[in-house]
């Protein structure tokens, strides 16, 4: 269990009604979401394309809440200051990315959002360890990126473990997130395996009614 954290429900809108996302970011406020999740794919890191900074900018005047970018692109410092400059609350990059993953670190950093880093599932969770202690979101995929929709897999629980037992020491007001097939079977397990940011888009945008389906999520 994540100790005192607070656990965050953060509503991906990547599987929002695209038509209309200013709305559907309106909607995942008022159904009671704590931060709003954006993913950023350029084709190539991933194997799927989404949205840049204007449409961040865009949804920016539609909520309040943290909005945070989860960038699924490589060289990806190369868009910091315009997601930055956006609105993007947080930053998440990729940790398989091609260059230096301190040197982002410290970029973000001095431009003063959140820092996040994510992995891939086939990455060894042992590959964030040393970044630990610098950064404030650690993402953990529990799919592979790139699609939103897929199931949960379930190996992810011993690293979100091994994750929180190796922040414990170095970070412990860290936020571990985790991202992709996150829903009512799936956000127990993750909770108690140390996870307090529970990424979602399929269990909350294409529920019935969003508000219930996030304090569904919630312990
Ligand atoms: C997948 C994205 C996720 C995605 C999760 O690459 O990073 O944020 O929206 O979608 P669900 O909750 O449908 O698995
Ligand atoms: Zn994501």
């Amino acid at each position: 269990m994540a100790g005192a954290l607070k656990v965050k429900v953060a509503p991906s809108i990547l599987a929002a009604d695209f038509s209309k996302l200013g709305l559907e970011t309106k909607r995942a406020e008022e159904a009671g979401g704590d931060l709003v999740h954006a993913d950023v794919m350029d084709g190539h890191f991933v194997p799927n394309l989404t949205i840049g900074p204007d449409v961040v900018r865009a949804i920016r005047r539609w909520t309040t809440l943290p909005l945070h970018t989860h960038l699924m692109i490589e060289n990806p410092h190369r868009f910091f200051e315009a997601f930055f400059e956006a609105g993007a609350d947080g930053i998440i990059f990729h940790v398989e990315v091609s260059n230096d993953v301190f040197e982002n670190i410290e970029t973000l950093r001095k431009l003063g959002v959140e820092c996040g880093l994510s992995l891939n599932p086939d990455t060894p969770i042992e590959a964030v360890f040393n970044y630990l202690a610098d950064i404030d979101v650690l993402l953990i995929m529990t799919v592979y990126p790139g699609f939103g929709g897929q199931e949960f897999m379930p190996e992810s629980l011993e690293r979100i473990r091994k994750a929180r037992q190796e922040a414990t020491e170095k970070n412990p007001e860290l936020d571990i997130a985790v991202d992709g097939g996150i829903n009512d079977d799936t956000a127990p397990k993750v909770i108690s395996a140390g996870a307090n940011v529970l990424v979602a888009g399929t269990a909350l945008f294409r529920s019935e009614n969003m508000a219930e389906a996030i304090r569904r999520l919630r312990p």
